[in-house]
C-alpha cells in the first residue's frame, strides 16, 4: 500500500467501530477513535434528545483524542453513525479541528434504516478543499455479506 491511510471514526454503540476496524485490517491504515471529552449519556433516549439539540445548535464538542501528525496522511476515512440524518457532532469537531485540504476523504456510515441521509454531503461541506470519494453505508454493523460489500466498495474507489 503506497498511500498513508488514516481511519478516523466516532462510534456510540460500536457499529461504526466494527466497520472502521474491518477497513483498518484490510488497508493496514491507522485506526483513530474520535472521543469527545464529555461522553454522551449511556441512555439511548437521553442521547437522542441531547443530540437533537446539539445538532440543531451546530455544537462541536471538545475532543479528548488528538492526532499530532495528521499532515502525514494522504487518505482519510471518516466514519460516523447516522444521527438525525447527519454526522455525529464529534465528527463535525474533528473535521473543523484539522486542515484536511488536498487530502482524499472517504466517508462511511452506519445507520438504523435511514441510509446515509445528508452525511456524505455534510462531510463534504466541512472539507471544501479535499477530494471526496464515494461513501459507504450499512445498516447497523452489517450482516454476513457485509464484508464482501465493503471489499467491493474499496475496490471500486481504488483502495485495494
Ligand atoms: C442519537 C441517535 C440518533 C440516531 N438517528 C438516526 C437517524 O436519524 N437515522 C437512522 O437511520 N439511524 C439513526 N440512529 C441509529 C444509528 O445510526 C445506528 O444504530 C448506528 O449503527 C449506530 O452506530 P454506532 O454503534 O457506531 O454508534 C440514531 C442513533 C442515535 C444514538
Amino acid at each position: 500500500m503506497d498511500k498513508k491511510i488514516l481511519i478516523a471514526y466516532y462510534s456510540y454503540s460500536g457499529n461504526t467501530g466494527e466497520i472502521a476496524s474491518f477497513i483498518q485490517k484490510h488497508t493496514e491504515g491507522t485506526l483513530f477513535e474520535i472521543i469527545p471529552v464529555i461522553p454522551y449519556p449511556l441512555g439511548y433516549n437521553e442521547t437522542v434528545k441531547l443530540t437533537k439539540l446539539e445538532i440543531k445548535a451546530g455544537i462541536k464538542p471538545e475532543l479528548k483524542t488528538k492526532i499530532n501528525n495528521v499532515e502525514s496522511y494522504d487518505t482519510i476515512f471518516i466514519g460516523s453513525p447516522n444521527w438525525w440524518s447527519t454526522i455525529a457532532p464529534p465528527i463535525a469537531s474533528f473535521l473543523s479541528e484539522y486542515d484536511l485540504s488536498g487530502k482524499i476523504i472517504i466517508p462511511f456510515c452506519t445507520h438504523g434504516g435511514g441510509g446515509h441521509g445528508s452525511i456524505f454531503r455534510d462531510i463534504a461541506l466541512l472539507c471544501p478543499h479535499s477530494d471526496i470519494l464515494n461513501g459507504f453505508e450499512v445498516f447497523g454493523k452489517g450482516n454476513s455479506t457485509g464484508s464482501d460489500k465493503i471489499l467491493s466498495w474499496l475496490n471500486e474507489i481504488g483502495i485495494n
